[in-house]
């Protein structure tokens, strides 16, 4: 038996799924499924494991155009939707492109995605960087965009300005931010229509960045946790020497012992108690990811113990949307609490 067919046997009722309740009210579930096959897993296989995962109980996928595979998702969606789960069960979360932030291309953009999705509406669009800075998939760490420009907040608006036209005009039901930084956001929300639903950012046990993690709670914002096990899969061009592992973690490898589950468990039970929203990438340990948000949950205790081992270790650095030649990918996420210069 594969572990596809062996994952789809035993799902996992979705009413028992944790689920949070965003500023609108709507209510989102406590974990997604991720979508980027990180350049090695093919889109036929991720759409595969989207089918199955709804089997098994998911409701919640995260895609964006950039993964090149929302098309192939589109026809695991109708098929998901055929086999007898209504479009208003399912979240599905989709995000602008860094190259179509141009006020004419965030709604055909958009529209693009609904198209490769095979739906009317989004419940989620997300701008999925703040920079307009494209580059090709696959390409090295050392890569440039000739025309890549700093956060420039004037710029950053004029394409919200187009996020909140696609909620008036009934494409996405809420729109969000990601890869931010608390000077970003706190402008963004300074002078939004519509504020961010959501704000998506790397959290993990080894990366729990609790001051913007505070910032996002008291605005009002639905932290969503992206690489939520540490990404053991991610493509060459995001690792460094000095990365680090929550799964090879003693703490985690200690707490997962005590409970009889994998490492990857605790950190998606650690994600939902601390009240993110996990979006863990799987093609074979799906199944697995669902069942920590229910039941068996971490105590007190470990919960405090994994605040503990917080080691700050960004994994997604974003080097290739540097708009200097000889800048650190430091200068992305505004390391002084103000918004780096031009
Ligand atoms: N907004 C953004 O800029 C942004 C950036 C990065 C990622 N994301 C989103 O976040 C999602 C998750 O991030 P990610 O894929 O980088 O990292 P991740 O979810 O932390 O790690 C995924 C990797 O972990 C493995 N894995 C998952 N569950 C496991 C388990 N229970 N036991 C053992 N191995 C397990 C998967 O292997 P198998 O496939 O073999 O199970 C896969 O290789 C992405 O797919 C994407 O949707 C968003």
């Amino acid at each position: 038996m594969n572990l596809a067919t062996e994952n789809a046997l035993t799902p996992i009722n979705s009413d028992l799924i944790p689920q949070r309740t965003l500023a609108s009210g709507a209510r989102i579930p406590a974990i997604g499924l991720g979508t980027f096959g990180s350049d090695h897993v093919s889109a036929a296989e991720v759409a595969e494991a989207v089918k199955v995962a709804a089997a098994v109980g998911y409701r919640h996928f995260d895609c964006a155009s950039v993964y090149g595979n929302e098309r192939e998702i589109g026809a695991a969606l109708e098929a998901i939707m055929k086999s007898g789960i209504k479009r208003e069960e399912l979240w599905i979360t989709s995000k602008l492109w860094n190259d179509k932030h141009g006020e004419d291309d965030v709604i055909a953009s958009c529209r693009q995605s609904l198209a490769d999705l095979g739906l009317e509406y989004l419940d989620l669009y997300l701008v999925h960087w703040p920079f307009p800075n494209f580059h090709p998939p696959g390409c090295d760490v050392s890569s440039r965009s000739p025309d890549a420009k700093p956060y420039i907040h004037e710029n950053y608006m004029k394409t919200w300005r187009k996020m909140e036209e696609l909620v008036d005009m009934g494409l996405v039901r809420h729109i969000g931010t990601s890869n931010m930084t608390i000077p970003k956001l706190q402008m963004v929300l300074r002078d939004a229509r519509i504020k961010p639903a959501v704000n998506e950012m790397e959290l993990h046990p080894h990366f729990q960045q609790p001051e913007f993690f505070q910032f996002v709670v008291e605005n009002g914002i639905q932290p969503v946790g992206y690489c939520p096990i540490g990404s053991p899969g991610r493509p060459e061009r995001d690792r460094t020497p000095e990365d680090t592992s929550p799964t090879q973690d003693p703490v985690i490898l200690n707490i997962a012992k005590s409970h009889g589950i994998h490492p990857a468990s605790v950190c998606i039970k650690w994600a939902v108690q601390r009240g993110q929203i996990p979006i863990p990438f799987s093609i074979h340990h799906y199944r697995a990811n669902l069942e920590s948000t229910v039941g068996d949950p971490l105590t007190d205790k470990e919960m405090r113990q994994i605040a503990a081992i917080d080691r700050n270790c960004r994994l997604i650095k974003g080097q290739v949307f540097l708009w200097k030649e000889d800048q650190s990918w430091e200068a992305l996420w505004d390391m002084d609490g103000s918004i780096t210069p031009p």
